[in-house]
């Protein structure tokens, strides 16, 4: 039987940043973002959106009234948990009016998650053929004003639901998992912000993916010339491109090419929207269907990352008409306001973050499916967009 990815959808927040404002404001070179972090936008948060409603979003978007009958779990993937203990996914599930019997759960290992659940919805399928496990990566990337993270912030969401007979990417059976304890990213409970290690990041990132595809190669003999994309988790742009270079070397035959120009591809949204965390690497895949060369019957590699850390390789093949199971990003994105660096600046000082007081939002300026209305009696108050 095969299981895979049946519908893919993104949603973000309304609003962005220009990032050569950015630069000017911060008084660096528009170039060092443009192309040394290959970053044009940034999706800038709103207080009324949080995890549960961009996930909610960017699961409505892929819904139907038929689907909503057949979910049988939602696994919601998330570093910007808004609750120790109650899932990110109780929300979720209440705000898309599934079912009562519905399994829900949040998973956690920084940008890696998202990848932990499509493996866990995989063995749930293979458990019972008739069930759909939506899958939801969401998060907001947040690393404070005024730090050299800042340029690499971003938020959104991906939803995806797993099933039998999938109708997008059905999954190959190989997947290669490493992980080690490590700190080259971490967000303490008591930050909002996360605490980073760019550079050693950025090398742990690179030795992950040489590792598992490695290894990879060894369990298949799969090689990378029998890829048609190699798809990666996406912190900014520049970051595929250094682990793509790091495999490819000076190699530059039809192959190589190809996978260069996929990665290109691949970058797309990614450049208009940041970081999504969890959400990452299933943008890239987005962005590559959408922006590509993509064919029915061609293999993909998929590289997820997470710091902390954990790195996990596999692969699929594209399906007849997957077109058909995505939602238009490239229109959705053409719907968002600009804002100024000083009103991002406002939006990024206005979330709720620890606060422990009661609050309430002003939902008028945003269009979005799903709000946070504010905050009572320690509790989250969220509402439906009508
Ligand atoms: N024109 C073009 N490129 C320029 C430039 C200019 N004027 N000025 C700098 N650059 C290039 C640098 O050469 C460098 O390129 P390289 O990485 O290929 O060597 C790149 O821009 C970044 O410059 P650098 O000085 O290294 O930036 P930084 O010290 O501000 O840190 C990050 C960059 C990415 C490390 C930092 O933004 C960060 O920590 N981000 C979060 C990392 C992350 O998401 N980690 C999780 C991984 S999963």
């Amino acid at each position: 039987m095969q299981i895979g990815i049946d519908k893919l959808s993104f949603a973000t927040t309304p609003f962005y940043l220009d990032l050569v404002e950015l630069a000017r404001a911060r008084d660096v070179d528009p170039n060092k973002y443009l192309i040394g972090i290959g970053q044009e936008k940034q999706a800038v948060v709103p207080p009324t959106q949080d995890a549960v409603t961009l996930g909610a979003a960017a699961a409505l978007k892929l819904m139907t009234p038929a689907l909503k009958e057949r979910i049988s779990t939602v696994l919601v993937a998330t570093e910007s948990g808004v609750d120790n203990s109650k899932a990110t996914a109780v929300y979720i599930k209440r705000l898309l009016g599934l079912s009562r019997f519905t399994r829900v759960v949040e998973l956690k290992e920084a940008c890696y998650a998202a990848t932990a659940g499509v493996m866990m919805a995989k063995g749930l399928v293979a458990t019972d053929p008739q069930s759909v496990v939506l899958v939801i990566g969401t998060d907001i990337a947040r690393y404070g004003l005024n730090t050299p993270g800042e340029v690499t912030q971003g938020a959104g969401a991906v939803a995806m639901t797993i099933t039998a007979n999938p109708r997008l990417l059905s999954l190959d059976q190989v997947s290669v998992t490493a992980s080690d304890d490590l700190m080259d990213f971490w967000r303490p409970l008591y930050s909002e912000d996360a605490m980073v290690d760019g550079k050693y990041s950025t090398q742990v990132y690179i030795d992950f993916f040489l590792q598992t595809f490695e290894r990879y190669q060894e369990m298949t003999g799969r090689q990378w010339a029998d890829f048609d994309a190699l798809l990666f988790h996406l912190p900014f742009t520049k970051m595929g491109k250094k682990a793509l270079e790091a495999l490819l070397g000076d190699h530059d035959d039809p192959d190589s090419q190809r996978l260069r120009a996929a990665l290109t591809a691949s970058q797309q949204y990614c450049r208009q929207v940041g970081n999504l965390y969890t959400g990452s690497l299933y943008l890239s895949l987005l962005s590559y269907l959408q922006n590509g060369q993509a064919r029915p019957g061609q293999r993909l590699g998929l590289f997820s990352y997470g710091s902390g850390a954990e790195g996990e390789f596999y692969s699929g093949v594209l399906q007849p008409n997957f077109e058909n199971q995505l939602n238009d990003v490239a229109a959705d994105l053409a719907t968002r306001q600009q804002l100024s660096v000083a009103e991002y600046e406002k939006s990024f000082n206005g979330q709720l973050g620890l606060a422990d007081t009661d609050v309430s939002f002003d939902t008028s300026k945003d269009p979005s499916p799903f709000w946070l209305t504010g905050q009572g009696g320690h509790q989250r108050q969220y509402q439906v967009n009508q």
